[in-house]
């Protein structure tokens, strides 16, 4: 639903890669539409402030007719007043080699002050999404400092591991990404996810058959899944990291428009995004994992019906059991 006020939206590490490409679309109307006026809050440390205000100056340059205002700050808590939405996207990405996890001693503090700053200071409808890595325990994190703030109101960005299996099961099965349904990536953002075909169609057909009729039956569907879908979508922000020499910025933004775009107006058909576990599928309650879900009147809906086989049941426990042990990482840490 288009608002007729402005909406406030803060963007943290805007003088960054993701922030760099998210302000733009942002003002452009791509997040709310094109009837919703907002007004950026540009969130960042000291050391990323002056490409923060290189950015302000630049989409001021861009006269785009949907934003009202940008304020630049190091301020939490002034950069999270009165805010609708909160993109959490500062924070540092890894390098070559490295796996997110690996982040956590560096991140997980940004995340605990950032979830009081939200609670002192956010709208009431303040929704969050987690960017910055590793964004499921980040999310985790943020929500434990927030006590005044529901913890469905957070969420953490799977939407891009979303858009990246699609992409390449699109081209599997020669159909459009808007043709395909039923598609979700389970667990947490890292090696471990396990993109779930099961229940994919395309042009209304399971696209389990379309792939066994090319790849000899069922046998030839589960060595593809395993040797070649599943390893590409969830080692694809390495590729990337390896071709580009820095993670995914444009893509990343794309991603992060998408999910709270749903979030805010409604999905269509199932996506996926990484919400509190309250149990459901066995993914033990209070870590943040991915599921499948959908967005109605601004609340994920974990999505019903998926029944998953032995397959699938083991690799959402190992990523569940990857997202515990993170989570006592950071009890370990004293931060939760
Ligand atoms: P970047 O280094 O280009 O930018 C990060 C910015 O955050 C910097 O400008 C830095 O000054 C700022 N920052 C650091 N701490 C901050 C704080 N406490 N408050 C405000 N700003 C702060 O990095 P990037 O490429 O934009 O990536 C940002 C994060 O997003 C990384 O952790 C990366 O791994 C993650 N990421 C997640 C996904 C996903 O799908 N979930 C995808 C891509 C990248
Ligand atoms: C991605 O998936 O592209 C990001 O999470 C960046 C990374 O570290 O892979």
């Amino acid at each position: 639903m288009a608002a007729t006020r402005p909406v406030t939206i803060a963007i943290t590490g805007a003088g960054g890669q993701i922030g760099y490409a998210l302000a733009f679309r942002i003002a452009a109307g791509d997040l709310l539409g094109p009837e919703t006026r907002v007004r950026l809050r540009l969130l960042e440390i000291p050391q990323g402030v002056r490409a923060a205000e290189g950015t302000a100056l630049e989409l001021e340059d861009g006269a785009f007719p949907l934003l009202e205002a940008v304020d630049v700050t190091t301020d939490a808590e002034r950069g999270f007043d009165g805010v609708e939405h909160a993109l959490l996207v500062g924070a540092k990405p890894r390098g070559p080699g490295m796996t997110r996890a690996d982040l956590l001693g560096d991140n997980a503090a940004i995340f605990v002050a950032q979830g009081a700053a939200l609670n002192a200071a956010a709208d009431d409808a303040v929704r969050i999404t987690v960017v910055g890595n590793p964004a499921n325990t980040n999310a985790l994190i943020a929500s434990a400092h927030a006590p005044d703030i529901p913890a469905s109101r957070f969420s953490a960005l799977t939407r891009l591991d979303h858009n990246r299996g699609l992409a390449q099961l699109a081209n599997a099965v020669d159909a459009r990404v808007d043709e395909l349904d039923g598609f979700a990536v389970w667990g947490n953002h890292s090696a471990s996810m396990f993109p779930d075909v099961s229940r994919t169609t395309a042009r209304g057909d399971r696209v389990t058959g379309i792939l066994g009729a090319r790849l000899g039956g069922p046998d030839g569907v589960r060595e593809w899944l395993v040797d070649t879908f599943i390893p590409r979508v969830a080692n694809r922000g390495a590729e990337i990291i390896e071709a580009r020499g820095s993670s995914s910025a444009a893509s990343a933004a794309n991603a992060t428009i998408d999910h709270v775009r749903d979030w805010s107006l409604g999905s269509t058909g199932t996506t996926s995004a990484a919400v509190r576990s309250d149990g459901a599928y066995g993914i033990p309650a209070g870590v943040f994992a991915s599921f499948p879900v959908h967005a109605i009147d601004g609340e994920w809906v974990v999505q019903e019906g998926f029944e998953p086989d032995a397959f699938a049941r083991d690799r959402i426990d190992a990523s569940a059991a990857e997202l515990v042990a993170e989570r006592d990482a950071v009890r370990a840490l004293g931060l939760l």
